[in-house]
């Protein structure tokens, strides 16, 4: 969910839905706000579907403006998306309101302690429980910091909540267990946000705070305590982009602007962590050499396409340092009995940071005496805190919910990475290092080469947007292209797609060809493995045989595949573990202009979320 809070002058409305429109990402079922007047009156607004839904309503039937206010974006989790449900939640007497993401696990005992005092509840979600409960301590306090202290040592679960109370104008509180929040610093103003688009138009001076911790802000004060009321010291940051970065600017959708923006994403995520031939990355210098010199085994754990980021990773890092690594999705990792010693490297990887799965997993592994290192996008977010170190990837605000620019970032930091452990470990040679590093740094001009291959690529999604079912195919650092091919296609165009390893195609999947199937498939470079290359074009052979329409993603200039494919989409040379970075392109570009000739949202699909904080 999105989370925005403000105090200061009167335009909290503005600030609040300016906040919300940026973290509309995070969850798009419903919208609410809660302001208090200059009359000292409290007031909501609330509306199931999206942001524009409670904003067109706003028009209609204005709520004023004031100086205090919060307000909240909803992926539902407890109730279905209505009115009703939808957040602020308002105490018994309707004098304060409370907005909340993440799930209270001991909600219903709670409840029934309320209900057997005599209280009623208008929505089933768990944080009108909270409210409620709020309310009890608030009569019996008098004080809105010393109530909400009071609720938040009860609650259990993962949560950020926020409330206001119309008694105590000029005051937001909110904790965070679990659960993102940042603090904004204004002048005369400040803000609360679930990440730092909630407030970066108006400023970029933040401050990170801790798990169980309680925040107060005024609008000239901000204070910060652990949920026993005593003072913590906090983290100021500067926010590394501005507002104009997390814009749609020209673009048709943002997803369509993060894709553009891909070359960069490699282009910026290399900077300053290499020089003369060799991968130093400043980040890991405080975890030592020795560590990274002892361990025996890596595990990557993450969700998505994170996960398959991961998985294209796997190859490169075992490749060059010559140490097993498996990936492993994080709910899976965490809830079996995994062998972890202090000789395990956890390598997790999350665009947001916040991913709950990826975190408890994250959590777990730290407990059971691994060493921890993140891959993250986001300056501010949960995991890096939670981690032994961080590798940011720099690709700068992705607010399309399906990832892309993301995407790339995290392969080039993991072969980062991968160069940096098997300098550390002596597994490369000088040279070779070197020559992997210029592999990657060539590619954010092939990358751009690659997107000038869009208007075709729209066009073929054009014809093909009666399709039913598509397959893709790959193999080695492919197999995992094919999946997140398949996974990008599911999320924005509600197609049924899978990915398989080509290999495995004889297997079973050959069963689902029959004339006019659409397949796509990742084609290795002959100049990286011959016999690799013969068997996927043996593969594309077998499918053809059947009426399979075969769409190839090949290296420029592959002769090998076009008596075979309808289709070629071809990509620029480069070694075949640095493939991978290209051939996801057009399969993003594909699902893009598909979602688009559907008339779909590209950029908020159904049922999705950026940054999924329950688990
Ligand atoms: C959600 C999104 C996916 C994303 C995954 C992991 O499921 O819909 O697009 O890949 O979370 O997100 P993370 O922020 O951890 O990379």
């Amino acid at each position: 969910c999105g989370i925005v809070g403000y105090v200061g002058t009167d335009r909290s409305l503005e600030v609040l839905l300016g906040g919300l429109k940026r973290l509309e990402y995070r969850g798009y079922d419903s919208a609410g706000v809660a302001i208090i007047d200059d009359n000292g009156d409290l007031h909501t607004a609330k509306r199931a579907g999206k942001l524009s839904v409670l904003t067109d309503d706003l028009k209609v039937n204005p709520i004023g403006n004031g100086s205090t206010g919060i307000g909240h974006t909803r992926w539902a989790t407890h109730g279905g998306p209505t009115d009703r449900n939808a957040h602020p939640h308002l105490g018994d007497d309707g004098r304060l309101a409370v907005i909340h993401n993440g799930i209270i696990e001991n909600f219903a005992a709670l409840k029934d302690e309320l209900l057997a005092e005599g209280f009623a509840f208008t929505s089933e979600t768990d944080t009108e429980v909270a409210a409620v409960l709020l309310g009890r301590e608030y009569r019996a306090t008098g004080s809105l910091q010393d109530a909400f202290r009071l609720v938040v040592s009860r609650l259990e679960g993962a949560f950020t909540l926020l409330a206001l109370h119309q008694d105590e104008p000029g005051v937001v509180v909110g904790a965070r267990r679990n659960s993102p929040l940042v603090i904004g610093l204004g002048e005369g103003e400040n803000f609360l946000g679930s990440d730092v688009a909630a407030f970066v138009e108006h400023t970029r001076n933040a401050v990170a705070i801790g798990q169980d911790q309680i925040v107060t802000i005024t609008p000239d004060s901000v204070t910060v305590t652990d949920f026993d009321g005593e003072r913590v010291e906090v983290e100021p940051f500067e926010v590394a982009w501005d507002a104009s970065a997390s814009e749609k600017g020209g673009w048709s959708s943002f997803m369509a602007k993060e894709i553009s923006e891909e070359p960069d994403a490699v282009a910026n995520t290399m900077r300053a962590r290499h020089h003369d031939g060799q991968v130093v990355i400043p980040e890991l210098e405080a975890l030592g050499d020795d560590v990274l010199a002892g361990i025996d085994r890596i595990t990557i754990i993450a969700c998505g396409t994170a996960a398959y980021a991961g998985q294209v990773g796997s190859y490169a890092i075992e490749q060059w340092a010559r140490v097993p690594v498996q990936v492993e999705l994080s709910h899976e990792f965490r809830y079996r009995d995994p062998v972890i010693t202090p000789k395990t490297l956890v390598i997790s990887i999350s665009q947001s940071g916040e991913t709950m799965d990826t975190l408890m997993a994250v959590k777990f592994a730290r407990e059971a005496g691994a060493t921890v290192i993140s891959v993250c996008n986001t300056q501010g977010a949960t995991i890096p805190r939670e981690s032994d170190a961080v590798i940011y990837t720099h690709a700068g605000p992705e607010v399309a919910v399906a990832s892309t620019k993301a995407f790339v970032a995290q392969i080039t930091a993991l072969y980062l990475f991968g160069l940096h452990l098997a300098r550390v470990r002596g597994t490369l040679s000088v040279p070779e290092q070197a020559r992997q590093l210029d592999e990657l740094a060539a590619i954010p001009a092939k990358l751009s080469k690659v997107l000038e291959s869009h208007d075709s690529i729209a066009q073929l999604a054009k014809w093909m947007a009666d399709t039913r079912a598509v397959l893709f195919l790959g193999r080695h650092v492919g197999f995992p292209i094919a999946m997140e091919g398949a996974l990008k296609l599911k999320e924005l165009a509600y197609i049924h797609a899978e990915g398989f390893a080509a290999g495995e195609l004889k297997h079973g999947p050959i069963a689902l060809i029959e004339p006019g199937q659409p397949v796509f498939v990742v084609v290795p470079s002959p100049r990286g493995s011959d016999e690799m290359h013969k068997k996927v074009v043996s593969n594309i052979q077998e499918i053809r045989a059947r009426g399979a329409r075969v769409i190839a993603i090949a290296e420029q200039g592959d002769a090998a595949v076009l008596p075979f494919a309808d289709e070629v989409i071809p990509i620029p040379l480069a070694a075949p573990l640095f493939e991978p970075l290209l051939a996801v392109i057009p399969l993003q570009i594909f699902a893009m202009e598909l979602s688009s000739a559907k008339g779909l949202d590209v950029d908020q699909p159904r049922n999705l979320a950026k940054s999924v904080t329950v688990e």
